[in-house]
């Protein structure tokens, strides 16, 4: 099958950020793939997608799984005939220090919010490549660029998801294939219910960082959605992360000082009273 829409593939799309993105590519009158693990969600955002371009579909994809990526991968050409746009998103997250995380929870963040985006970049530039066109869109976080203590494995897995994207940049440009990374602060979503962490507090702090956004995900996926069409490589959707980031790379010692008061603040918080 071939059609004369455009295409975008997008995990983690029953929720939060990829939801509103799915959503602002069915607005565009885009075919619009999702895939995520939580069913109930993703059929009730397909029927959403399907009122807006009627051209959706929704699988039940677990990024840990290279197959299920390959398949959807699959899935999509056959119905659409090519892909234009995968936004590898879906992702989870963690919290600890690194005495305290286990290595289980480690694994756990590596196997999705890394290694699920390099199974998406492997499969989908493989038919990008053969198609001589189409741009990767990967979602790291601002957590990839400054790296505040006790955020051990999701710090140190978006960091390398800005540095796989760097790499795919100035690989596959030569084949018509451009490269997002997107490196949001917190915004409000349903993140906080994959929170993987040591502390029985980290959801409800994480959820307390959530609602402190000043922006949303639809703003985000507006901004995502405009980098994709000018062919911007990074993009850091908050203007108060931008100065934090701006302050590591030419005032450093104003930004050490910073993070370093803030990680004296969470160890008092941490310290056990003595007997
Ligand atoms: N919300 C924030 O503050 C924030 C900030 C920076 C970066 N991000 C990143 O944005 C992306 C989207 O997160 P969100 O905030 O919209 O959270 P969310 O929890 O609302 O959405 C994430 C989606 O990914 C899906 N998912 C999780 N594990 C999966 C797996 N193994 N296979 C397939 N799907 C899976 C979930 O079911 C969920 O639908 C993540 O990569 C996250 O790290 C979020």
């Amino acid at each position: 099958m071939s059609s004369a829409k455009k295409t975008v593939a997008i995990t983690g799309g029953a929720s939060g950020l990829g939801k509103a993105m799915a959503l602002r590519y069915a607005r565009a009158g885009w075919g619009v793939a999702i895939a995520d693990l939580n069913d109930e969600r993703g059929e009730a955002t397909q029927q959403e997608l399907n009122d807006l371009c009627g051209d959706a579909s929704y699988h039940h994809v677990d990024v840990r799984d290279a197959s299920a990526v390959e398949g959807w991968r699959d899935a999509i050409l056959e119905r659409w005939g090519h892909i234009h746009v995968v936004v590898n998103n879906a992702g989870i997250a963690s919290h600890g220090g690194i005495a305290e995380s286990s290595l289980e929870d480690w694994d756990f963040a590596i196997d999705i919010n890394l290694m699920g985006v390099v199974r998406g970049c492997k499969f989908f530039s493989q038919t990008m490549k053969q198609q001589g066109y189409g741009h990767i869109v990967n979602i790291a976080s601002m957590a990839g660029l400054i790296h505040s203590p006790e955020m051990n494995s999701y710090n140190a897995t978006k960091a390398a998801v800005v540095a796989l994207s760097e790499t795919m940049l100035f690989e596959l440009a030569p084949f018509g294939i451009g490269v997002t990374v997107v490196c949001p602060g917190f915004f409000q979503t349903n993140l906080a219910e994959s929170t993987r962490s040591p502390d029985s507090h980290a959801q409800a702090h994480v959820s307390k960082m959530l609602a402190t956004s000043d922006i949303t995900a639809d703003d985000i996926a507006d901004q995502v959605f405009s980098a994709v069409e000018s062919k911007q490589f990074m993009l850091l959707p908050h203007k108060s992360y931008r100065n934090t980031w701006y302050w590591k790379r030419f005032m450093p010692s104003l930004y050490n000082n910073k993070m370093g008061q803030y990680g004296v603040k969470l160890a008092g918080m941490r310290r056990q009273p003595k007997e």
